[in-house]
């Protein structure tokens, strides 16, 4: 890379970006190690939110490194229509460990993997095998898909249809996909202000699916998708109850269950992935981010045996799925997946939020009482802080607060005024001490 510093910035359309605000006084991150990024000029910044909720490991992460430059030189890529490589078979395998329930001696069932590139490819793909699903099964008429507001689920054009978020939708009403219809969110400051964990008001939310079937009937409708914890949208928790009722319903009716899970995979809650930490199985699981650390691209999707099984019944020479992508299971994000869970494993990672969040919990609610701050919330390692918005200028507060924080050698993220916090499962007393120390200063000075 050049050392030189870049001084035109103009030829980038930078994405999910204020890019004339940005290049009127850019960030620029030049090295990471650990916990920490750091500047061109050499200024150390934490990074509270694990790059983009993807570096679970922390950062620099040596063994990836190694892994990839290794099979960069043996074998730099292989078509992953009608061949294979050793590495995407092992991948799918590990993952489909990592899936198992902890509560049943087998496998949770979700047997099979799907290899994309993007968490928003991953949410695309699941919706298509569930549609294709219940066509190869001789039920093509669900077609409808449903998504809950507040839902953030990349922004292929599935994603953005069955999404909750109405920035990321209103410039293309046109093109959303037709039949799709949402879940009312599950987010109460009047009851749930402050918890500490899951909320404990709200599970009757999953009853709102009961009026979706009621309104289309359960004939028509192919499957409902949602974050198990919401993160984009701004940390938005499942209260105590609502998951499990979430799967009785889809079971009662024939719905499949697709959890999103790409902020919540990969250690984020406590579990390996958040159907385990919470005791719910889905149906599809889609993931991204924190499989390879966040240093390749990469997706999968994980499917049920039931699900796998119904499309392999035709002709065997058939290509049983018209889908994929020229970089599914691209043998360097494979090697980078496979290094990743490896050092998972062996520190223990996928766990270990459940062993500091107690410490980043407290530290968190701390924060009450600072000035405009109406509400905390956190799971594992994932913190929400709502600030009250500037009349006239939502968001400005929060984007003020990350600003400042920057300037002290913070990164946080923040979605309207929520900021959200996901630091790397490798996160010591230390780091939270700093990374709270810093937010409560800057929260005060900017009162
Ligand atoms: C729940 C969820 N789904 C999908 C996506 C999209 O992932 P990507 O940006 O890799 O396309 C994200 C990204 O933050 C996400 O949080």
């Amino acid at each position: 890379m050049s050392s030189t510093p870049v001084t035109d910035l103009g030829a980038y359309w930078m994405p999910f970006t204020a890019n004339r605000h940005f290049k009127g006084k850019p960030r620029m991150l030049a090295r990471a190690s650990g916990m920490y990024y750091e500047t061109p000029e050499g200024r150390k910044i934490l990074d509270g939110v694990a790059g983009l909720w993807c570096v679970n490991a922390g950062h620099g992460r040596r063994e990836i490194t190694e892994a990839v430059s290794r099979q960069l030189a043996e074998m730099d890529y292989a078509p992953p229509f009608q061949m294979g490589h050793p590495a995407a078979f092992e991948l799918a395998n590990a993952l489909v460990k990592v899936a198992r329930d902890p509560q049943a001696a087998q496998p949770a069932g979700l047997g099979h993997v799907f290899f994309t590139n993007s968490g928003s490819e991953s949410v695309d793909t699941a919706l298509k095998i569930a549609l294709a699903y219940h066509r190869v099964k001789g039920d093509a008429a669900r077609t409808r898909l449903l998504g809950r507001e507040r839902g953030y689920h990349g922004v292929g054009f599935g994603g953005i249809s069955v999404g909750g978020m109405v920035a990321n939708r209103k410039a293309w009403p046109s093109a959303m996909i037709p039949g799709v219809d949402h879940l009312r969110h599950t987010h109460d400051p009047a009851r749930n202000a402050f918890s500490r964990g899951m909320p404990a008001h709200g599970a009757e939310f999953a009853d709102d699916l009961e009026r979706l079937v009621a309104l289309h009937d359960a004939s028509t409708i192919a499957a409902v998708i949602v974050e198990p914890i919401a993160g984009s949208t701004g940390v938005v928790l499942p209260p105590v109850g609502y998951l499990q009722r979430l799967r009785e319903i889809c079971d009662r009716h024939g719905i499949l269950l697709i959890f999103d899970e790409v902020i919540t995979g990969f250690g984020r809650t406590g579990s390996p992935f958040g159907a385990q930490e919470f005791g719910v199985t889905p149906d599809i699981i889609t993931c991204a981010k924190g499989l390879t650390n966040g240093a390749v691209p990469m997706g999968a999707v994980l499917v049920s045996n039931n699900i796998h099984d119904a499309f392999m019944q035709g002709p065997p020479g058939a290509i049983e799925l018209f889908h994929g992508y020229t970089y599914s299971a691209h043998p360097i994000a494979c090697v980078a997946g496979l290094a990743t869970l490896d050092i998972y494993q062996r520190e223990g990672l996928l766990t270990r939020a459940k062993q500091m969040a107690p410490a980043f919990e407290k530290a968190a609610h701390e924060l009450r009482g600072l000035p405009h701050v109406i509400d905390i919330r956190n799971y594992g390692l994932v913190a929400g802080i709502e600030l009250e918005p500037i009349a006239g200028s939502p968001g400005k507060r929060a984007f003020d607060v990350y600003l400042k924080c920057f300037e002290r050698g913070l990164l946080i993220r923040t979605t309207g005024d929520i900021i959200a916090l996901s630091p790397a499962l490798i996160i010591e007393q230390a780091h939270i001490d700093e990374l709270f120390g810093v937010l409560s200063q800057v929260l005060r000075e900017a009162a």
